[in-house]
Formats: structure tokens, C-alpha cells, sequence
């Protein structure tokens, strides 16, 4: 397997129903965490990771997405008018940081099938996937944690966090055999189990290095849970072939396709601002202390 990893997924084509209204007529992925969308934490990341190429799986109502990592020549002029070039660089910034390509999912028929879009993209290499609605905060961005270890050794990745029992039926959850601190092989993968069948509390997050042969696994993958294309339905047709992996990732980990985990988010983002926080803070300190807290 060829080593050095230069692609990037980032499937944007779902419908973000969790998220509703908000995303009835703008992409989850473009709502703020802050003053930046989500998805350019994703993008920020992937790039210091090392990845040139970056294909985003779109779908309709999605042409947000393009236009934001796109020129915006009025804005940009205007800017000029009015002075404020020092926000030229901000707003330029995101979309020259790496080649970014498009492809469209028809519809929204589940990861699996918006991986599987980027097919002829990826060709023969082994790539990542970033779902732009998992935020990962880490010293050394989680990419870039996997892309380490896939190098001394290849094969598939997933990310790890723990749950609560509780909480697995929301997610994909792993059997694994953890070989070094933090590094599991993988045995099994359950979509959704109830909390007495799931086989850990270690959930896949949206971070993966995966082989071009995901595409063969996909293409025998019918509908699994929720009717979709699951991306780990196929991932677990190849436990057999290859070795496939998971990394309980050093980092705290945000999942804003969720009301809650968004909200979250905008406060531990905003609570890491230097020129938000302060104030932020106090505000915060108020709420305590009228004991709304
Ligand atoms: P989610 O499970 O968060 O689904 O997808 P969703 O449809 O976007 O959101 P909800 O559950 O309706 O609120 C995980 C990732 O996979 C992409 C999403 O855009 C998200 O980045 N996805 C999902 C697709 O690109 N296509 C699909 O058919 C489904």
C-alpha cells in the first residue's frame, strides 16, 4: 500500500435534520462555530495535516459551501472602498490553502454511498475522511495523530471516543484489542446497538484513513440502519482483508450536527478567544452567580 496521503473526503450531503430549522435552507456545515462556519475547522485541519487535495461530496442546497471556498470579488472590493484590506487576508485565506474539487451526491443516501462518489477521485491511493460536523481540538491536529501511525503501519483507521452506555445506540461502536495505549485492532463494528449488544463504549468519529478498496466493500453494501449506505457496514466487509484500526485520538471532540453539541461548541470556542473571552467569561460568571447556571 502507497504510504504518503495527499486526499481528502469531507461528505457534506446530508440533510442535517438535527438541526432544523436552522438548516431547512443553509448547510449545517456553513453554520458558525464563532465567526468561522464549521467546516473550516475541518478544512484547517485537514490542510495541517498535510493534505493537498480536498474533494467536498455536496449535494443540493449545498452551493454555500462552494461560494465561501471561493473568491468573493465584490466583497473583497468593497472591503478595499471602505479600508479594511486587514480582512482581505481572512477571507482569502480559506480557499487557497489547498486544491479543492466538488462532486455531487444525487441524494442523500447515506455516508457510504457520498464516500462512494469520490471514487474517481481517489483512484488507487489510500485517503482520509472528515466529516466537517465532528470538531476535533487537539495539540497536534487528529489527522495528523492518524496519519502518524498509519505510516509506521498502513492500513484502515477510525477514530475513537468514549461514551456513555447510554449513548451508543446514536453511534457506530467498535469491539477492539487495544495493542498500544490508545491503539485498538478492530474485531467488529455495530451500527446503533442497544446498550446491551454494543460490544464497547468506544464510538467512531469522523475521522478515517481508508484504502481504495472501501469502493468493492461499498458497491456490496445494501442499506443498513435507517435505510442509508452505512460507511462502517462496509468498513467491517474488509476486517477480514486488512488490518483496520482504531485511535482513541488525544483532543476533545465536538459533534455540532447536534443542537447541543453545537452549542457547546460556541462556548468553548468562544471561552478560547483572546479577544471574546473576557467578556464572555463574565458574562458567564453573571449567569452563575443569578444561579441561571
Ligand atoms: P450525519 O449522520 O450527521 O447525517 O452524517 P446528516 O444527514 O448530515 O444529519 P442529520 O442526522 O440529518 O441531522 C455524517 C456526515 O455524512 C454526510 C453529512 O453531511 C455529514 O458530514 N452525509 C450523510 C452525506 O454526505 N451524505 C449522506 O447521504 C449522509
Amino acid at each position: 500500500m502507497e504510504r504518503k496521503i495527499s486526499k481528502a473526503v469531507l461528505p457534506v450531503a446530508g440533510l442535517g435534520v438535527r438541526l432544523l430549522p436552522a438548516t431547512k435552507t443553509q448547510p449545517k456545515e456553513m453554520l458558525p462555530i464563532v465567526d468561522r462556519p464549521a467546516v473550516q475547522y475541518v478544512v484547517e485541519e485537514a490542510v495541517a495535516s498535510g493534505i493537498e487535495n480536498l474533494l467536498f461530496v455536496t449535494g443540493r442546497g449545498k452551493r454555500a459551501i462552494e461560494d465561501y471556498f471561493d473568491f468573493a470579488v465584490e466583497l473583497e472590493q468593497e472591503l478595499r472602498n471602505r479600508g479594511k484590506e486587514h480582512l482581505l487576508e481572512e477571507i482569502r485565506g480559506v480557499g487557497n490553502s489547498a486544491h479543492i474539487f466538488y462532486v455531487r451526491q444525487k441524494s442523500p443516501r447515506g455516508l457510504g454511498d457520498a464516500v462512494w462518489q469520490a471514487k474517481a477521485f481517489v483512484g488507487e491511493e489510500p485517503f482520509a475522511v472528515l466529516l466537517p460536523d465532528d470538531i476535533i481540538v487537539s495539540d497536534t491536529p487528529c489527522l495528523a495523530q492518524m496519519l502518524r501511525l498509519f505510516t509506521d503501519r498502513p492500513g484502515i483507521y477510525v477514530a475513537l471516543i468514549e461514551v456513555p452506555r447510554e449513548e451508543v445506540t446514536q453511534w457506530g461502536i467498535v469491539k477492539g484489542r487495544e495493542i498500544a495505549p490508545r491503539l485498538y485492532v478492530i474485531e467488529d463494528l455495530v451500527e446503533k446497538p442497544e446498550p446491551e449488544e454494543a460490544p464497547s463504549t468506544l464510538a467512531v468519529v469522523g475521522r478515517y484513513i481508508l484504502s481504495p478498496s472501501i469502493f468493492d466493500a461499498l458497491a456490496q453494501t445494501p442499506p443498513g440502519k435507517g435505510g442509508e449506505i452505512q460507511l462502517t457496514d462496509a468498513i467491517r466487509r474488509l476486517l477480514e482483508k486488512e488490518p483496520v484500526y482504531g485511535y482513541r485520538f488525544a483532543g476533545e471532540y465536538f459533534g455540532v450536527g447536534s443542537k447541543i453539541g453545537y452549542l457547546k461548541a460556541n462556548v468553548a470556542f468562544a471561552l478560547r478567544r483572546e479577544d471574546l473571552a473576557p467578556e464572555f467569561r463574565a458574562f458567564l460568571r453573571g449567569l452563575v452567580e443569578r444561579g441561571l447556571v
